[in-house]
């Protein structure tokens, strides 16, 4: 099988691909110009050096001409000491506090859209009805935005992490992508605006009151963590919640232990963070050049790592291909490794065990509604299902 990332069948199920991907140092992908590393070790290591493979062109190589903040230093996209710098005043708002509110609010803001689903019972979408709405309820409700735009933000977010796939995309996607960048911009600048002069208790509010010595974000700081958090954080945990669903209708068995023994529920969340994690790339580029293992990657060149391969390699998890959450899924690359190790990773956990405990306790009879396989999102950047039909 050979390696081709843009390949539809490869953005439906990569797993088959990952060994013809770890049988070489790199690969390089022509239409993409940029070299795809897969290998435990490898992915690990590069993430460290961030002398070497930095994260500078982050943006640039994920998104092209929709980065929705160029010429902004973004927490994303920038190296030590610039990128120390931001995350210290970034982490202002991840403060203990915070977080523990929002754990708090999300059993409130996850029996709000069980209720109905309950009442009702038959068939509903597990995807969008439920996996989706929890995650972007939380954010807005920590960037102190009205929740009423969540489906306006879900959409804004689906089209800035499509822009990986701008590549093989018609004019028309294009068109809705460039909209949806310069929608999502327009109403953060205004909402930075508005909390510059009104700050609320919000995580906005706390970007624009941290400080480092004399040291303060800018405006554009704020607009750009903003929009990252959206980003980040709202598709990325729905389909955690999803792929932990489908991959536990493949292993009935497995769902039948979680069901009867709750406390289970942690290594699920972490096998399947493993197994199928959400965000299955990340961007960098060479700094100098650099031998792999004889592949001579030339400084300046784009080096996309390959977080889902990493989870997939033998040398490190034994039967990588197994679901099984019984064993030791430690050490898996889900949330990315080294400087820029996910801010939101602890929230991510919470949020999934809150609603997974949720759906167990109220849905017991829970199960898939048959008919067409799952629709996957067309990406080799993020992964997760487009809708999940369910029969509760
Ligand atoms: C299951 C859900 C999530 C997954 C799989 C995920 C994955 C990742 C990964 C792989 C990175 C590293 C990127 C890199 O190495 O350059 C990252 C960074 C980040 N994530 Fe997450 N994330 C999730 C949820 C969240 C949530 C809920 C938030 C916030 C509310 C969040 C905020 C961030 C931020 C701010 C960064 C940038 C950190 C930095 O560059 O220093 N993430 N995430």
């Amino acid at each position: 099988m050979t390696f081709d990332p843009l390949d539809p069948d490869y953005q439906i199920d990569p797993y088959p691909h990952f060994e013809a991907l770890r049988a070489e140092p790199a690969v390089w992908v022509e239409p993409l110009n940029a070299w795809f590393v897969g290998r435990y070790r490898d992915v690990r290591r590069m993430a460290m050096d961030t002398k070497t493979f930095s994260n500078r062109r982050f943006s640039e190589i994920s998104k092209g001409e929709f980065d929705y903040a160029p010429g902004v230093d973004q927490l994303v996209a920038t190296d030590p000491p610039r990128h120390t710098r931001l995350r210290k005043l970034a982490a202002a708002a991840f403060r203990p506090g915070r977080v523990r509110a929002m754990e708090e609010a999300l059993t409130e803001i996850t029996h709000g859209y069980l209720d109905p689903l309950v009442e009702r019972g038959g068939t509903f979408d597990f995807h969008q009805d439920l996996a989706s709405r929890v995650p972007i309820h939380a954010i807005t409700r920590m960037l102190g935005v009205p929740h009423e735009d969540g489906p306006t933000f879900r959409r804004w977010t689906a089209d800035v992490l499509s822009a990986a796939n701008r590549h093989t995309m018609a004019p028309a996607e294009l068109a809705r992508l460039r909209t949806s960048v310069d929608e999502v911009r327009a109403y953060f600048t205004d909402v930075v605006a508005r909390k510059r002069r009104t700050p609320g208790d919000d995580m906005i509010s706390d970007w624009m009151q941290a400080r480092e010595g004399q040291d303060a974000l800018t405006d554009d700081e704020v607009l750009a963590l903003a929009i990252l958090l959206l980003v980040g954080g709202d598709s990325t945990t729905a389909h955690l919640l999803s792929n932990t669903v489908a991959t536990l209708w493949e292993h009935p068995e497995q769902l039948e232990e979680v069901r009867r023994d709750r406390s289970l529920i942690g290594r699920l969340i972490e096998e399947s963070l493993r197994y199928e994690p959400p965000v299955q790339t990340v961007f960098w580029t060479t700094t100098r050049d650099v031998d792999l293992d004889g592949v001579t990657l030339k400084a300046e060149d784009a080096v996309i790592g390959v977080w889902s391969s990493a989870n997939r390699d033998p040398e490190y998890f034994p039967e990588p291909d197994r679901f099984d959450i019984h064993r030791d899924s430690g050490g898996h690359q889900a949330f990315g490794f080294g400087p820029h190790f996910c801010l939101g990773a602890g929230l991510a956990r919470s949020e999934a065990r809150i609603v997974l405990e949720a759906v167990f306790d109220r849905l017991p009879n829970l199960k898939p509604a048959g008919g067409d396989p799952v629709e996957w999102v067309p990406s080799f950047w993020i992964r997760g299902p487009r809708a999940l039909p369910v029969v509760a």
